[in-house]
């Protein structure tokens, strides 16, 4: 028996149209799966100030402060209370300063020499005044400054990497 040729044209749209729609149902998720995290932030730093320390625990000579992430996400994790790196604090008369514990050279951890009042690199023996500027070595540039701010007599600070080397300070 002949089929009319309106109902044939309906079966073959249907059909079409039923297999486009379970091959998008299946593809929908396949393609969204592959193409993650493709135009999505991969890795969140930690911008939000962190509190490191209460005010009044900070004098005139330097006292170095780890800086840990409550929460660091990529783009496949979340991890919690991640350790980012360490300031050097002071107090002067224009207030509480924070510098980046990280040499600005290759990226070796500052220590401050009491004895001679100024912070030293062990790696390859760049040496920064109290203030952080360069005083001798290779590092072609001062100690890197950190934000802070104080609330409720503590200070928050926002850890900033650094590119290493060179003159000029640019985040990492
Ligand atoms: S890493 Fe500090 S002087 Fe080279």
């Amino acid at each position: 028996m002949k089929q009319a040729p309106d109902r044939r044209r309906f079966l073959k749209v249907a059909t079409c149209a039923l297999g486009g729609g379970i091959g998008a149902t299946v593809a929908a998720p396949a393609v969204s799966y592959l193409l993650h995290p493709v135009g999505r932030r991969t890795v969140t730093a930690s911008s939000e100030p962190i509190d490191a320390i209460a005010a009044d625990a900070i004098g005139a000579e330097p006292v170095r402060v780890p800086l840990r992430a409550r929460m660091l996400r990529d783009a496949w994790s979340a991890t919690s209370d991640v350790p980012l790196g360490a300031a050097w604090l002071r107090r002067d008369e224009r207030g509480v300063h924070a510098l980046s514990a990280v040499c600005p050279h290759l990226g070796c951890a500052v220590g401050f020499d009491r004895r001679a009042g100024e912070f030293r690199c062990p790696c390859h023996d760049s040496a920064f005044a109290v203030s952080g500027e360069r005083r001798s070595g290779p590092s072609e540039r001062g100690l890197d400054p950190l934000p802070l701010t104080i609330e409720d007599g503590r200070i928050m600070i926002t850890w900033i990497r650094f590119r290493s080397g060179g003159s000029s300070r640019e985040p990492a």
